[in-house]
């Protein structure tokens, strides 16, 4: 059983975040919809769901992925990069603390959970304008000792690792090689998105089936192709907050 954290839309979410993105009006009505079928979605693919309330004082608290990276072993927090995101942390440690030992990344590093991809024992981090070589190191250390080879790939078009590139099952990385170093992957497949479909590559695994964003019909039909039953969900909203499908939620193993 997969239990999927997530966090309601804050009621301030125009103030959010952007580096690669211009802002433009953001509907938080229209969002918190979004978020609402994208929770209906995670349901209907199996996940237990919790629901944090919304954290009015942090614009960008949606985007729970951040805070936080979970394995089977521990959930560490993550420190981001930019101080007005570091108070979303309390309450995702709160959430995670009856489930996994906690462990906490400290400065100099700054690592945010949207660049730390997972593919079965391998953990590919982004260095990127939000996670830096220390943050890297750090997740080394924190990891290494788990059987977790842990290696950089670096970011080069786009905010997260993950904003370019997710795990689809069986050791498939669904990536746009426009953003990132395809060549620093090692051991994975690699399924590149249609090159009319960009933000395709940003896809959550929950089991053996995979949830992208509306809209990306021809990716959609690679990742189908390779037998995986695919959901989609409306991500044009809290998209325009510089966030994705995986940005949403947390997920981990319930571990009995
Ligand atoms: N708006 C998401 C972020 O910049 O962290």
């Amino acid at each position: 059983m997969i239990i999927a954290i997530t966090r309601q839309v804050s009621p301030d979410m125009s103030a959010c975040l952007l580096t690669h993105m211009e802002r433009e009006h953001l509907d938080t009505v229209v969002a918190a919809a979004q978020h609402d079928a994208y929770v209906d979605a995670l349901e209907g693919m199996g996940a237990e769901v919790i629901r944090l309330p919304p954290e009015p004082d942090h614009p960008d608290a949606v985007f729970v992925e951040d805070t936080a990276f979970v394995v089977d072993e521990v959930a560490i927090m993550t420190r981001p990069a930019t101080e007005s995101r570091r108070g979303e942390r309390g309450s995702i440690e709160a959430a995670l603390a009856p489930y996994r030992p906690i462990r906490r990344i400290e400065g100099p590093a700054t690592i945010e959970g949207g660049d730390i991809l997972r593919v079965g024992r391998r953990v590919f981090v982004g260095v990127s304008t939000r996670t830096n070589r220390d943050g890297l190191e750090a997740m080394v250390r924190e990891l290494d000792h788990f059987g977790y080879d842990v290696r950089p790939v670096r970011v080069t078009g786009c905010l997260h690792l993950k904003t370019a590139g997710t795990h689809i099952g069986d050791g498939v990385v669904l990536v746009n090689p426009e953003w990132c170093a395809t060549e620093d992957f090692e051991g994975v497949q690699l399924l590149h998105v249609d090159p009319d479909e960009p933000w395709a590559g940003n896809a959550v695994l929950v089991e053996d089936q995979v949830l992208l964003a509306e809209g990306f019909d021809r990716t959609r039909e690679r990742v189908e192709h390779l037998g995986r039953r695919v959901h989609v969900t409306p991500g044009t909203e809290l998209a325009k907050a510089e966030g994705g499908l995986t940005c949403c939620s947390l997920l981990l193993n319930r571990v009995e």
